[in-house]
């Protein structure tokens, strides 16, 4: 939309529609609350039953064949559009509400813009690898640039569900198994995605999903319930949802399943006693898709009416494309079975994020910009910087990485290789066409007069498709018969003999994790393992980079293969910054935001666990299994360097203080190494006794630093209440113990460096 058609929108708003403003807006800044608070009211008080509902009331775009948004905006039923990815088509449907509607309340369009628009970053399973949440809040910033060019003014990100499950598609779409470094990754991406304050130009209104505990699905099945005790729902699963409404977080989304039987929709402890009344959280909640037509489905509610009785009645503001609000509501508002006022409450907040999100002022989108932003350079160069940092270098025997330059030839095997949907990853907007650079690619660009060979060997593929598939660009191709696979498979040993080195591309395709995308095993699937075996015996190096969202169980590469970087699902620039990886031009320094299980037979796994009578370090610790170690294959935290570091002079400044003081806690950071890079300084604590038993580690500070050859850097954490209280289930509440506190500080969970902290009355 052209500016001056933007002048005529406003002019039409203030002078059609109430909405407006006693005051104009600021030109910069945030819209103050009493200002919003008015023009909401002046709103609220021209609306009908039937106006209030269609503000509750999400519908779907272009994606479903059928769908007719303009049919309801037109008649003021539809606040909130879903499933679009159009420009132009954006600017019809706001012209239909702006001009059309009675009351003249501009849409808000909403999408999933989880790791990038155009630009695809690393998927945030990966980013919270990076442990740098500043590079997080870049990428989400990125994301938000773009898509609210393309005329996006809300995301469905961040997904801040805590995933100890390695079995569960969607750990990909979180920053994996830690409630601190989940915090901080959530935080970074609100502020990322919001900018400074809620309508902020230039970016989208946030939503923290799926609230809470969508992770802890039985079995790491996608949509089973969840059994999660209070204690431990509010210990783990939800402080990244209070670090989302700390930051400012606009809206949530309520997740799918039974929590504790109760649907997450459907649950008012949930949705208002904790979230608005614990919390304060001032915006407005969304359902999942559908989420409240499953009420029924789910038999909890006894009929579309009562599932959106019970849905709005239990906090939920906004139904996502089930259509049960509008069919019921403003009839149970009537006759009095849903609270007049219940319903204007839920309506107030949703106009309240519309009226600070600028969209009474600005509800187009320019059109002539859209192409520009898309193009920027700068968005490629994050991306690659963020794939870079996101990379872990899970191995790496006899220094085989980084690799020579000087290198003649190279072959690079794998079905992953060459694939670009499969480097950009889960989750991608609707439309968007895959444009990453390869690994091949990648490599080719790094050496351009290198012999650099490449053969996929046999395709991996899903047993049982994905629901998303459909929406998947190009064409479907038939699955290889054996003899093609076997076929694929010598070609790819062949082409491994001729070169000097080789590197093995391996992991998950981007639908095997995600939504619906769960697993009952964590190898590496279809016949990879078998093809890097054979790979390794022609004697060569091996470099195993793997694309993947999840933590696989790679038990015989781990013991077999010298190299392996773990490059997740990098995104646009992900084949570069393999390339400058696996060079040395980037020297690796990402963490595992997650334990990596020798076995699916193992999860959930992960290292915050409780204490138990037969402790690590005692004889009866390895009898846990009588088929394996029950250890993890490599530890939350964990992540090599082409360089080393040494921590040395851990020291606590007050090794006693009273509870609700701080302590200081420094430890000096020394890179021993010849090249210059980064080590993420990570401080754990074991709080020893007190009203309930507590985890053997909990992580409770990071830093990630860079480091030339030689320098040492004194890095100082502080440990206050807020990070040595917790939910006690023995007392009911929050607690500070006076303990006796482990503290270690060091390069991964299974740091040694101790000291002790003495917390007393
Ligand atoms: C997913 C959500 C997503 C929504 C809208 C649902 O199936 O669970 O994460 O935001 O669809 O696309």
């Amino acid at each position: 939309m052209r500016n001056h058609q933007w002048a005529a929108a406003v002019i039409a708003l203030t002078c059609g529609a109430g909405a407006a403003s006693a005051a104009p807006p600021p030109a910069t800044g945030p819209i103050p609350d009493r200002q919003v608070a008015q023009r909401v009211e002046a709103l609220l008080a021209r609306m009908t039953l039937e106006e209030k509902v269609g503000q509750l009331t999400q519908v779907a775009g272009g994606l479903f064949p059928g769908a007719k948004p303009e049919e309801a905006i037109r008649k003021g039923g539809a606040g909130s559009v879903l499933w679009l990815n159009d420009t132009r088509k954006f600017n019809e449907l706001q012209k239909v509400a702006v001009e059309e509607s009675r009351l003249k309340i501009p849409v808000l369009f909403g999408l999933d813009v989880i790791h990038g628009y155009r630009t695809i970053f690393p998927v945030p399973l990966a980013m919270a690898a990076s442990w740098d949440p500043s590079v997080h809040e870049r990428a989400a910033d990125v994301a938000a640039r773009e898509a609210r060019a393309a005329g996006i003014h809300w995301t469905f990100a961040p997904m801040v569900d805590i995933a100890r499950d390695a079995r569960w598609g969607r750990i990909v779409e979180g920053a994996g198994e830690d409630p601190y470094l989940g915090s901080a990754m959530a935080a970074a991406q609100v502020r990322g995605f919001q900018g400074p304050y809620l309508g902020a130009p230039d970016h989208v209104l946030a939503c923290a999903k799926h609230f809470g505990a969508y992770g802890a699905a039985e079995g790491g099945r996608d949509y089973d319930p969840v059994y999660v005790p209070e204690g431990r729902l509010r210990n783990v699963y939800f402080p990244p949802f209070q670090a989302a409404v700390k930051a400012g977080v606009g809206s949530f989304m309520s997740a799918y399943m039974d929590l504790n039987d109760v649907p997450a929709g459907g649950n008012r402890w949930l949705l208002t006693d904790v979230l608005r009344k614990e919390w304060g959280f001032p915006g407005f909640v969304v359902s999942d898709a559908m989420g409240v037509g499953n009420l029924v489905t789910m038999g909890f509610a006894k009929d579309r009416a009562d599932a959106a009785r019970r849905a709005l009645g239990a906090g939920l503001d906004m139904e996502m494309a089930s259509g049960v609000f509008p069919e019921h509501l403003a009839r149970l508002v009537k006759e009095g079975a849903v609270p007049a006022a219940q319903l204007d409450d839920a309506v107030r907040r949703v106009l309240a994020v519309k009226v600070r999100m600028g969209l009474f002022e600005t509800p187009y989108a320019d059109e002539t910009r859209v192409a520009s932003v898309l193009a920027d350079p700068a968005h490629r160069a994050e991306a690659r910087l963020a794939a870079q940092r996101s990379m872990v270098l899970l191995r790496n025997e006899k220094k085989t990485l980084p690799l020579a330059k000087t290198v003649a030839s190279l072959a690079v095997i794998g079905p992953l290789a060459d694939s670009r949907a499969d480097t950009e990853g889960s989750w991608m907007v609707f439309g968007h066409v895959p444009a990453a650079v390869t690994v091949l690619e990648g490599l080719r660009a790094k050496l351009p007069a290198a012999k650099i060979a490449h053969a996929p060997g046999p395709e991996i593929r899903r047993r049982v498709p994905s629901m998303f598939d459909q929406f998947m660009p190009g064409p479907k191709k038939p699955p290889q018969t054996p003899e093609q696979a076997e076929a694929a498979f010598q070609q790819a040993v062949e082409t491994a003999k001729g070169a000097d080195v080789v590197i093995a591309v391996m992991g998950e395709l981007a639908n095997m994790s995600g939504e619906a995308a769960s697993r009952a095993s964590l190898d590496l699937p279809g016949r990879q393992e078998e093809l890097l075996k054979a790979l390794v015996a022609l004697g060569k190096p091996v470099v195993l980079v793997l694309l993947n969202g999840r933590p696989l169980s790679i038990n015989w590469a781990a013991e077999n293969v010298p190299a392996i970087l773990e490059a997740w699902q990098p995104g646009t620039e992900g084949g570069n910054a393999v390339a400058d990886v696996l060079f040395g031009d980037a020297v690796p320094g990402g963490k595992l935001p997650v334990t990596f299980p020798r076995s699916a037979g193992h999860a959930p796994l992960y290292y915050a666990h409780n204490l138990t009578h037969s402790p690590e370090g005692s004889p009866m610790y390895n009898v846990r299994y009588w088929d394996g170690a029950p250890t993890p294959l490599f530890p939350f935290g964990h992540g090599l360097s082409y360089t080393s570091f040494s921590f040395a002079n851990l020291k606590v400044a007050t090794p006693q203080v009273k509870a609700g003081a701080p302590a200081t806690v420094t430890v000096d950071l020394t890179n021993t190494g010849s090249v210059a890079g980064d080590e993420v300084v990570q401080l754990y604590v074991h709080q020893k006794s007190g009203s309930d038993s507590r985890p053997v580690r909990e992580l409770k500070g990071f830093r990630r630093v860079s480091l030339a050859p030689g320098e040492t850097q004194a890095v100082t954490f502080t440990l206050g209440p807020e990070q040595l209280r917790y939910w006690s289930t023995s007392q009911g509440k929050w607690v500070q113990d006076a303990a006796a506190f482990d503290v270690w500080v060091g390069s991964d969970s299974t740091a040694n460096l101790h000291a002790e902290l003495q917390v007393v009355p």
